[in-house]
Formats: C-alpha cells, sequence, structure tokens
C-alpha cells in the first residue's frame, strides 16, 4: 500500500513535519534530558514510560512497546491507514500531494465507503421507526431491549424486500458495486443484485472513532442462520473489532475492567442493566489483538461467555491466545455462568445486583488454568500427572512474563507433586529463550549485530565508512540492506529509515534500537561499530579458511578452491598457525 506514493515525497514530508508538534497536540509532553516524555496515550500507564526522540523523529513506548515514526504514531493515534496519515500530515505541512497519488489514493474509497456505511445504517434506523414495523418492536420488547438502548446502539431493521436499501442508496448516488463491495448486497447467478440483510434485525457495528463499519443482522423468528454479518471488507476486519467498544471509550478512557461477552444482545443486556463495561467479539474466537486492544483501556479483562461447552471451550482458548500478552498487572479473569445461561439471559433474571456478585467471584487465571487442565485426570494417578504436568508445561512456556510464570509454575509443581524448581528448570531451554527473544522484537539478531544496527540508525551519517567493509560480509543480508538504503538513498534520520522498513518483519526491531540509550560518545560509538565489522568480517573468513582446511584434509581442493584459501591465508598471516 505504502507504494502508492512516491518514497521521495514520503521523505520531504518527514523532513517537514516535526514530530513532537504532531504529538503534543494529543499528549501533554514534558522535556526529559534531549527526549519527551508523557504517559503513554496507547495503554494505561500512571508513570511516564512514552518517549519522542526529536533528533531522532521516533516516538517508543518503553510500556507497551508501540513506536514508530510520526506517520506511524498519526496512524496508531487516529487509527486511520497508512494513505489517511500521509493525507493528514501533508494538509498540516501545507504541502500538496502528487496528483497522481490524489487520484490513486484508495483513501477516497474508503472514505465513501464509510459514508456509505453511515447512510445504510441510517436507512436501517428508519426502517425501525416506521409503523408496519410494530412486530420488530414487538420482539425487541420481548428480549427485554429498552427504545434507549435501542437508540444508543443505533439498532436498526433490514425490511423483507430485495430492493429497498439498494434503490434507497441508488438516490443517494452510491454504485450497485459499491454496495456490494461494502458486503451491503448479494448477487444472483443472472448477475443481479439484491439486498443481504432482508427482515433481520440491524447491529451496527463501529469503529472506535464511531464510524459504522459494518453489519450484523438477526431473524426475529427460530430461522437460520440465526446472524448474517458483513464480510471482511477494506474496513472491516473482524478479528480486530469488539462490539460495543466505541460506547465504553468515546466517553472515558480508562475503566477498572472490561467484561468480554460473546454476542450483540449479551452487550446490550448487560449494557442496559448497567453494566457499562462490557464489548462482544462478534462470534470470532478472541485474538490477540482483542487482548491488546482491550488491554489499552483497562488492566483487568473479565471474560464471560455462555454457560455451556462451547463457552467453556471459547474462553480457554481466550486464556491460551493471551499468555503472552499477560503480567502482573495485566490479569484475565474468568465469570462462568451456570449451565444453559449466557449473559443477557443472566442478568434478565439476576439483576445488575446479581451479575455484580457473580462478578465479584469471577476465577482468576491461574485458577481458571488448573481447574481446565485438571478436569477429567485423576492426579492420584501417575500418568495422569504426567499428562498434565506436559499440557501445562507448553503452556507455560508461551508466558512472557516472568513473575507470572512463577506463580503458574507453583500451581502446577503442587498438582503434578513435583519440586517447582525441576518446571523453571524445563523452561529454561534455549528456545525459549530465543521465543522470548523474538516476541520482544520479532526478530532474534544475535547482541552484536543489534548494537550495529542501534548505531546505525541513531548516527546514519557514518554509514558510508562502513559500506566497504559490509559488502565484504557474505552474511548479514539485512545489515547490508540496511547500509546500502542509507548511503543510497542518502537516509539521514532514523525515521526515514524506519519508514523505509514499514511493515516488514523489521520495522519493530528498529524501532526499538533506533531509541536504545547506547551511553558512550558518538566517537566511541563509531570506533567500536569498525572494530565490531572487522571482528565479523575476519570471523567469517576464519570460518570459510577452517572449511577449506577441512575439507583440504578430507577430499582435497580443487584449484579455485586451493587458490583462494591461500590468498586469504596470505591477507591473514597470524591466522598461519591454524597449520
Ligand atoms: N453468531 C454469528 N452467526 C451465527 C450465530 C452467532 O455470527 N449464526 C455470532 C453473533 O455475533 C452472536 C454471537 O455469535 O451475537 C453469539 O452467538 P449466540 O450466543 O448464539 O447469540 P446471541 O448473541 O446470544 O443471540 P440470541 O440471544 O439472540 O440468541
Ligand atoms: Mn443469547
Amino acid at each position: 500500500m505504502a507504494s502508492q506514493i512516491p518514497r521521495e515525497f514520503i521523505d520531504q514530508l518527514l523532513q517537514k513535519i516535526d514530530i513532537i508538534d504532531i504529538v503534543a497536540s494529543c499528549v501533554s509532553l514534558k522535556k526529559f534530558g534531549a527526549n519527551y516524555k508523557a504517559c503513554c496515550p496507547f495503554h494505561d500507564e500512571k508513570t511516564p514510560s512514552f518517549v519522542v526522540s526529536p533528533t531522532k523523529q521516533i516516538y517508543h513506548c518503553f510500556g507497551c512497546g508501540v513506536g514508530g515514526n510520526v506517520i506511524s504514531f498519526v496512524m496508531e493515534h487516529d487509527r486511520i491507514s497508512f494513505l489517511e496519515a500521509v493525507k493528514h500530515l501533508a494538509q498540516r505541512a501545507h504541502v500538496a500531494l502528487p496528483t497522481d497519488v490524489g487520484r490513486a489514493m484508495p483513501k477516497q474509497s474508503s472514505e465513501r465507503l464509510y459514508d456509505l456505511m453511515q447512510e445504510a445504517s441510517r436507512f436501517y434506523e428508519n426502517q425501525l421507526k416506521i409503523s408496519d414495523a410494530e412486530r420488530v418492536k414487538a420482539y425487541l420488547i420481548q428480549r427485554g431491549l429498552s427504545g434507549a438502548i435501542a437508540k444508543q446502539f443505533g439498532l436498526g431493521y433490514a425490511p423483507a424486500a430485495w430492493e429497498n436499501l439498494l434503490q434507497y442508496l441508488k438516490k443517494k448516488q452510491f454504485s450497485v458495486e459499491e454496495m456490494f463491495n461494502a458486503g451491503l448486497l448479494s448477487k444472483k447467478e443472472s448477475g443481479k443484485y439484491f439486498d443481504k440483510f432482508r427482515d433481520r434485525i440491524m447491529f451496527p457495528i463501529h469503529d472506535r472513532q464511531g464510524r459504522v463499519i459494518a453489519f450484523g443482522g438477526r431473524v426475529l423468528d427460530n430461522t437460520e442462520p440465526k446472524y448474517l454479518n458483513s464480510p471482511e471488507t477494506p474496513i472491516f476486519h473482524k478479528s480486530n473489532q469488539l462490539y460495543g467498544l466505541y460506547h465504553c471509550v468515546k466517553t472515558q478512557r480508562h475503566h477498572d475492567y472490561f467484561i468480554v461477552t460473546e454476542g450483540y444482545m449479551d452487550v446490550l443486556a448487560l449494557v442496559q442493566h448497567g453494566v457499562t463495561q462490557v464489548v462482544g467479539t462478534l462470534g470470532t474466537a478472541t485474538t490477540e489483538q482483542h487482548l491488546q486492544l482491550l488491554f489499552r483501556y483497562t488492566d483487568k479483562i473479565i471474560f464471560c461467555f455462555d454457560g455451556d461447552k462451547a463457552g467453556r471451550k471459547a474462553a480457554w482458548r481466550a486464556l491460551t491466545v493471551s499468555l503472552p500478552k499477560l503480567s502482573a498487572n495485566k490479569s484475565l479473569y474468568f465469570i462462568l455462568l451456570p449451565e444453559g445461561e449466557d449473559p443477557d439471559s443472566f442478568i434478565h433474571q439476576h439483576g445488575q445486583q446479581g451479575f455484580h456478585s457473580l462478578a465479584q467471584q469471577a476465577m482468576s487465571m491461574p485458577d481458571f488454568f488448573i481447574q481446565f487442565l485438571v478436569a477429567g485426570l485423576n492426579l492420584n494417578l501417575a500418568d495422569h500427572r504426567a499428562k498434565f504436568l506436559h499440557h501445562a508445561n507448553q503452556l507455560l512456556q508461551t508466558l512472557s512474563d516472568i513473575e507470572l510464570q512463577r506463580v503458574l509454575a507453583q500451581e502446577i509443581a503442587e498438582r503434578a507433586r513435583v519440586p517447582v524448581g525441576e518446571i523453571i528448570k524445563m523452561l529454561k531451554t534455549p528456545k525459549k529463550q530465543a521465543e522470548v527473544m523474538s516476541r520482544l522484537s520479532q526478530i532474534a539478531m544475535p547482541s552484536h549485530l543489534r548494537k550495529i544496527i542501534a548505531i546505525l540508525l541513531q548516527y546514519p551519517h557514518h554509514a558510508a565508512s562502513v559500506s566497504e567493509i559490509v559488502k565484504e560480509l557474505s552474511s548479514y543480508d539485512f545489515l547490508k540492506e540496511l547500509v546500502n538504503i542509507i548511503v543510497c538513498q542518502k537516509m539521514l534520520t532514523s525515521s526515514a529509515i524506519v519508514e523505509y522498513f514499514r511493515e516488514t518483519s523489521y520495522e519493530k526491531a528498529l524501532v526499538e534500537l533506533a531509541v536504545q540509550p547506547l551511553l558512550l560518545s558518538e566517537e566511541f560509538l563509531v570506533q567500536e561499530l569498525h572494530a565490531m565489522l572487522k571482528k565479523m568480517l575476519s570471523d567469517e573468513k576464519n570460518q570459510a579458511i577452517e572449511i577449506l582446511m577441512t575439507k583440504a584434509q578430507k577430499s582435497g581442493l580443487n584449484f579455485d578452491e586451493k587458490r583462494q584459501l591461500h590468498e586469504w591465508l596470505k591477507q591473514k598471516p597470524k591466522q598461519g598457525n591454524v597449520n
């Protein structure tokens, strides 16, 4: 997507804009040494760990790990696309977008998509108001929903007809293709289009800015399918949306906790009964993105799924995807409803008080973890204990928080009747370390390479002085690419370099390295940079020499190999003692 805008334009834009101005208009920055600090706008915290560097033009939160350049900040903060962010920043910097970009911008089409969805939502809402919708209103009343809640969540009704929405949107100058791409129409084999949602209660799904991005539609009786949902579209990605989130966070960012339910009706029923911090996963399994999103607004997530086998399974899945994201101050709880109940039915029967007392008894993550794993096992039997230990240990590996790992290890040890040290020992495998490392920055790199990259990112003008030696290296492809783009494209700020690697697996690691404190003076760092690279080169050569020497002993060398070896040994007289 980024390729639709010429890179030179982006580079110029990054030079014109000061990240400090942009960030300062959203959060209150305090000067802190050479940098600025603030409480992170992307997660809840009381002591500031969000740092913005004016020299590197980069931000990074040491608490939640977000980071990037000014484009990333605007994208993240305003929840907008790359192109939208570029356009926004261009406007602020009073620079005109290249004309062909303006035309090619899918942004315009996504803007129309938002307008179209808004119009569709208005249409459905109006249909609910008109008189022959009595049957629909009766249904909502029977489900215990008030008019106020219907209004608050923008509920609507899709009439039992084939072309009502289609004709309405046509009058609003939208094309049939646009409606189809928005997921509002279906297509017959004959090629004829018709309204996808018919005779259904419509639940608009909002993004965090309150824009309608999708719909769910429920039948009024027992016919199947019970719900129809919008497909994935350019503005709707089910796995990172939560029903009701907009209504929770529009007036208040921080919440003591969030209740996560499975369904539309669960969210509405809880909100109507005064349990307002509630979202729904829209019938999909809980994803890592859901977790990440919610932990921006709260430190405590309470899952409340249906009291049946499927609900328990969904809760367990939520637990397993959450493990890597948890820490001592990011916790999970589980409300286990009585068999056959869902949050909607429960609150109608027991009211807010009933629900709150249930929430008080919510199970902590470690308790649910153990309870689920021991279900069906008899821990008096050695082979059952082994089975339990095996499964529990596998999951324990996925935790990244050491403290929490220790708590769980203790619980597991007790049940499995082994010393806790045994369990901790099992964790300390190189694989685990590699995993933790890769989770930290998505790519694992040896520490000397990280150091080299950090120096290059923070002092890009020294890249040219090492470009020859880097070219000589035979591995280290990423380092070669990095030096090459800095030198050839004259990228002299961390921000431009990070921009170049946007949406690659290196992006996150680069941001971290760009803000990593290097402690020594520039002069020393540059000396170190040269020394490290020389060492890498000589290590590589020694390795190659060793390989050739071994081969020489085993099977002999061909002419080229002999010449190569000879040359290397000549270059490195000190290495002559290898023989
Ligand atoms: N769902 C879906 N398609 C279905 C069934 C369910 O998309 N055929 C999703 C919906 O988002 C629904 C959620 O899964 O809200 C939970 O399903 P369920 O518990 O069956 O629905 P409820 O929301 O409880 O709806 P109701 O109480 O009206 O049965
Ligand atoms: Mn239900």
